[in-house]
């Protein structure tokens, strides 16, 4: 067993949910406030090692869980795991992720039975698998892949256990970690630049901020895509329905359009903010006190246009049509300061090509101008 990256006492790299109403005053308070609340998540970023499916023993090592075939880090899932994959992927730094889903046996996923929920019932004992990693170099395969983390949410009977293994640096294997430390990453992108970053495992307290004791990819709107599945160039959703793990197809909707699709710049921006925002900014969701919703269905018809805010990052105004200079959304996307950074937390470094597009929409608005 390799060593295993520390974990990073009390940084500042997990602001967990300031208060909202921040005028200049109150934000001392507010700072004092995020540090007597870090402090606490420093306690409880424990590691919740998770037990083998069917099991009922939780294990400290990935290769315990028997749910990747030997040589570990070639990803190769056991018979019963099944790949995934969503049409908006969270964005996370740059890295690259791959998903896996078990389900127990006999037992399926299936639509809502709300119609006006396109989220999946998920039955206990499910495990979703997600682990993060960088090409070493992008342009080259041959040159192999550094894994960082994988990261379970097990349905459990009243939510979900969320758990994170932090792969060693011989990459043979990886352990149950509290999260929250920092793991160094170098590599080279598609283009050929260098990158020189570390990478943020989030704390295990932290998970549920953004989860809310639910899988979030699991909806209609994230898994209906076309591709090669079993049984041939079809629909991921048809294919989940023939492999026995999907009960019925749901209903047809809204599916997200994903940042480098041909879809409008409208399209891909309200499916980003869909997919990286809305978990906490929704009625339900760590944000919902901001009253501030960036699901899909609240950011059409100029929804968000001349919106007064707090002015964190300069603005007072989420979107000021047709100048993305002055919409608060953006500034608040590429903050320095990592308290007033969107999202909350989630990122280190701002999600670049999202914000060109996202600025492409709002200098397509017709410029009103805001009373
Ligand atoms: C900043 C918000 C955020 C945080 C923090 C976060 N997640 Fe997620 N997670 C998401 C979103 C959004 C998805 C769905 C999209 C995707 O798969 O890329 C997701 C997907 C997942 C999945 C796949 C199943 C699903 O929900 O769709 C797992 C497993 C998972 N996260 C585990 C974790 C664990 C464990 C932690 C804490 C160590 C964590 N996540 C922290 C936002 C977050
Ligand atoms: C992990 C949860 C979380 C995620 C994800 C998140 N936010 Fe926030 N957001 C918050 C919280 C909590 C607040 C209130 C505190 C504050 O203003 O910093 C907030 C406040 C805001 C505000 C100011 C609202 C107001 O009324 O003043 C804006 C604008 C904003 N977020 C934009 C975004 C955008 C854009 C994204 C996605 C790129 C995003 N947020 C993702 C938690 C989140």
């Amino acid at each position: 067993m390799g060593a295993v990256h520390e974990p990073i006492l009390c940084s500042e790299t997990e602001p967990a949910r300031p208060s909202r109403r921040q005028t200049f005053l109150g934000r001392v308070f507010v700072a004092l406030l995020i540090w007597a609340v870090l402090l606490s998540a420093c306690q409880i970023d424990v590691p919740r090692p998770v037990a083998p499916p069917g099991a009922s023993t939780p294990v400290d090592r990935l290769s315990q869980l028997g749910i990747f075939q030997q040589p570990l880090a070639a990803l190769v899932p056991a018979p019963g795991v099944v790949p995934y994959d969503v049409r908006v992927s969270l964005y996370a730094d740059l890295a690259a992720k791959q998903r896996f889903m078990i389900l127990p046996p006999g037992q399926k996923l299936s639509p809502s039975a709300d119609p006006a929920s396109d989220r999946w019932e998920v039955p206990v004992g499910t495990y979703f698998v997600k682990t993060f990693y960088y090409p070493n170099d992008a342009r080259d395969p041959g040159k192999g892949i550094h894994l960082i983390e994988t990261r379970f949410l097990v349905r459990q009977a009243d939510g979900y256990l969320a758990s994170t293994y932090v792969w060693n640096d011989e990459q043979t294997d990886a352990v149950a970690s509290g999260g929250n430390v920092l793991v160094p990453v170098r590599w080279i992108d598609a283009r050929g630049a260098a990158h020189d970053d570390e990478f943020h495992v989030p704390g295990t307290s932290y998970c549920h901020d953004c989860h809310d004791q639910r899988a979030l990819g699991i909806r209609t709107r994230q898994l209906d895509l076309q591709g090669s599945y079993p049984g041939g160039e079809t629909s991921q959703i048809s294919s989940l329905v023939a492999q026995g793990l999907l009960a019925a197809e749901p209903p047809t909707g809204l599916t997200l359009a994903d940042l480098t699709s041909d879809a409008s710049p409208e399209e891909r921006s309200r499916s980003y903010l869909d997919a990286n925002c809305a978990h906490c900014h929704a009625q339900r969701g760590s944000a919902s006190g901001t009253h501030l919703y960036f699901d899909y269905e609240h950011t059409g018809d100029g929804a968000l246009a001349c919106r007064k805010v707090n002015s964190f990052a300069g603005h007072d105004r989420v979107i000021v049509p047709g100048h993305p200079e002055q919409s608060e959304f953006l500034a608040r996307m590429q903050a320095a300061d990592p308290f007033a950074r969107m999202p909350l937390g989630g990122v280190r470094t701002p999600d670049r090509a999202a914000i060109q597009v996202l600025s492409q929409w709002v200098a397509q608005m017709t410029p009103a101008g805001c009373p």
